[in-house]
């Protein structure tokens, strides 16, 4: 008898460098406090679409473009976007990923992000620049979930293979890949705390 795994679902999570993680997490969390200072667009758009939070999606979302320090982040990014490729065995011959959207998500007390995924896009991610303790993890949604129709439960305590929804645990000085198409979401934020993280699309050529 053999039961075979098809089509299965990649995940990539891995620490950003080896080190230095804290000179860089101390800068970005910097820029990261000022972008919402400056981005009056930004938080306009997100009392409207991001509650509780702010994010610069809508607005300052090309910073690997016009910050040295983003600009940095994606050169790291880089190795980490290129193993999960090459993990998802794409075929990049003559082609290749790039940076197209770097955005900051800073998440106060309360502050949640509802189900989503991230249109135009190849491989989407997030660095985590700030996570305090107890801070509301990433929520993956099994993308055939709705094809599931009358399938039962799963057993508690089952394979995170076999869950329909997957946990994360985020932790500052990580970054987690997946395929642009799988929907995600972060639950509201319990701490005092606020967390913050820079997400990314990076899309092929
Ligand atoms: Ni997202």
């Amino acid at each position: 008898m053999t039961v075979r795994a098809w089509f299965p679902t990649l995940v990539y999570d891995a620490p950003l460098v080896r080190k230095g993680a804290a000179a860089l997490n101390r800068q970005l969390l910097s820029e990261c406090m000022t972008i919402r200072e400056i981005d009056e667009d930004g938080r306009r758009w997100s009392r409207a679409n991001y509650p509780g939070g702010f994010t610069s999606y809508n607005s300052m979302n090309r910073l690997h473009r016009t910050s040295p320090t983003f600009a940095e982040l994606r050169k790291r990014l880089a190795r980490h976007v290129r193993s999960f490729a090459d993990a998802l065995e794409f075929d990049m011959s003559g082609r290749r990923l790039d940076m197209t959207d770097c955005w900051v998500n800073v998440m106060p007390r309360h502050a949640a992000h509802p189900l989503h995924l991230h249109p135009l896009s190849t491989i989407s991610g997030t660095y985590y620049v700030k996570t305090p303790r107890g801070a509301s993890n990433l929520r993956f949604e099994d993308p055939r979930l709705p094809g599931f129709m009358a399938a039962p439960p799963r057993r508690a305590g089952c394979s995170d293979a076999n869950r329909t929804f997957v946990r994360y645990p985020v932790r500052a000085g990580h970054v987690i890949l997946f395929e642009s198409w799988l929907r995600h979401e972060v639950g509201p934020n319990t701490t005092a705390e606020e967390r913050v993280s820079v997400s990314f699309n990076w899309n092929w050529f």
